[in-house]
C-alpha cells in the first residue's frame, strides 16, 4: 500500500470529465487501497481518483461508517435540498456553504465488479454529490454560495 500525492485546485486533471472504469483489473483494486489509505492519512471522508492524478471513475468514502468504493457511480435519485460546510482535500484551507440534494441514491460497482445500491443521506449524502462531482471536473468552489478561508 502507499499513499498518492493529493493533486490541488489549479491541476489541469481535476478539471476532466473522468472515464468509466472498462474492467476491474489489480491495478484498479491497488488503487481502491491505495486511496482509502491515503483518504485516511489525510484524515478526509471522501476522495475521487482524479485528485491523486488519475483521471478514472472511482471514488472512496469513509464518513465513519466503514469504507465505500465505488468504481463507475451513477445517481439514480436524489431529492430535498440541505445547505451546509463542505471543504476539499484538493482545496486546502477553504471552506464553502454548498446546496447539495439531502438524499441521494446511486449505483455503482464494488471490487468484485458487484452492482451495489447505496441510499445516503446527511453528511453521506453531501459526501457521495461532492465526489461524483469530481468525476465531471467540477470542485465545490463552484457551487459554493459563500466561501471562507479557514
Ligand atoms: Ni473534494
Amino acid at each position: 500500500m502507499a499513499i498518492y500525492q493529493i493533486v490541488e485546485i489549479g491541476a489541469d486533471v481535476l478539471r476532466e470529465k473522468a472515464v468509466p472504469v472498462k474492467e476491474i483489473t489489480p491495478n484498479i483494486i491497488k488503487l481502491l487501497d491505495n486511496m482509502l489509505e491515503t483518504l485516511y492519512d489525510a484524515n478526509g471522508v471522501g476522495l475521487a481518483a482524479p485528485q491523486v492524478g488519475v483521471p478514472k471513475r472511482v471514488v472512496v468514502i469513509d464518513v465513519g461508517e466503514g469504507p465505500i468504493e465505488l468504481i463507475n457511480p451513477v445517481i439514480l435519485e436524489s431529492e430535498g435540498e440541505s445547505i451546509d460546510d463542505e471543504g476539499c482535500l484538493s482545496i486546502p484551507g477553504v471552506t464553502g456553504q454548498v446546496p447539495r440534494a439531502a438524499r441521494v441514491k446511486i449505483e455503482a460497482l464494488d471490487r468484485h465488479g458487484e452492482k451495489q445500491i447505496i441510499e445516503g443521506e446527511g453528511l453521506l449524502a453531501r459526501c457521495i454529490q461532492h465526489e461524483l462531482d469530481h468525476l465531471e471536473g467540477i470542485l465545490f468552489v463552484d457551487k459554493a454560495r459563500k466561501t471562507y478561508r479557514v
